[in-house]
């Protein structure tokens, strides 16, 4: 076990966008983490990467109480995510980006070369490597994703936090990203994979957490998890949609 949450609360006002939430991940897994639009799996993210801290709860990674500490700490001890609506530094070149993870991340590299080395190395594994940009906000729409996660990976990270990493790509684009984010786990990475695709969840997971109005309804296997009741009346009758 690599994450565990016990009794993790968080609301806006009124709002209990994640409520008492239990929950662990194994390490070296994929674990799919879905459920419908507002169910809380963006801000259970938020949470875990220190963006917003929770009401209630505790957070244990690796071992250690991460609890409410900053972003950058959360970071340093090896969680990393990306964000649904890509955030690069957009006037910096994309390998610029990248070095930015390999100088503040866990396990900084020691010179700017170096840096430059290994962020020129993470661009190769993203195939971003023959994308030739002046700055990222040239970047495409699939390229903006593999460059959220190029950023999470110059990190080091032990956990990689994925948020809808496939909305918005064609076919062909999702089955590339599916052999990526395959091949990041096959290097040791454990991944929390949050996906409304659910050809790549299903493909990918380990094992899925179903969460709705910020509750975990059912969690297992995939094929588990996909002819669940409660999961099928609370969020699969949409699957249109996502098809
Ligand atoms: N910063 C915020 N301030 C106020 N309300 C918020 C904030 N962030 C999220 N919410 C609300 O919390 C609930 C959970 O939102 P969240 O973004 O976590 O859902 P989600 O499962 O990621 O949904 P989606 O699949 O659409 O991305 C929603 O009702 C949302 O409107
Ligand atoms: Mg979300």
């Amino acid at each position: 076990m690599i994450l565990e949450v016990k009794n993790l609360s968080k609301s806006f006002g009124g709002l209990k966008a994640i409520k008492q939430l239990n929950l662990t991940v194994n390490k070296g897994e994929i674990t799919g983490l879905i459920g419908p639009n507002g169910s809380g799996k963006t801000t259970f993210f938020n949470v875990i990467s220190g963006l917003l801290k929770p009401d209630m709860g505790t957070i244990i990674f690796d071992g250690k109480e991460v609890t409410g500490l900053p972003p950058h700490e959360i970071c340093r001890s090896g969680i990393a995510r990306t964000f649904q609506l890509t955030k690069p530094f957009a006037r910096m070149p994309p390998l610029e980006n990248v070095m930015v993870g390999r100088i503040y991340g866990c396990n900084p590299a020691k010179s700017m070369k170096q840096a430059r080395e290994e962020a020129g190395e993470i661009l190769r594994i993203t195939g971003l490597d023959r994308k030739h940009v002046p700055i990222a906000a040239a970047l495409g729409l699939v390229d903006r994703k593999r460059l959220e996660i190029a950023r999470a990976l110059a990190t080091k990270p032990k956990l990689l936090l994925l948020d809808e990493m496939m909305a918005g790509l064609n076919s062909r684009e999702i089955e590339d990203v599916i052999k990526l984010i395959q091949d990041i786990k096959d290097s040791g990475v454990t991944i929390i994979l949050v996906e409304h695709v659910l050809k790549a969840v299903l493909k990918l997971s380990d094992r899925i957490i179903v969460l709705s109005a910020g509750e975990k309804i059912a969690e297992g296997f995939p094929h588990e998890v996909i002819t669940n009741k409660k999961v099928v009346e609370a969020y699969l009758g949409e699957e249109q949609h996502y098809a």
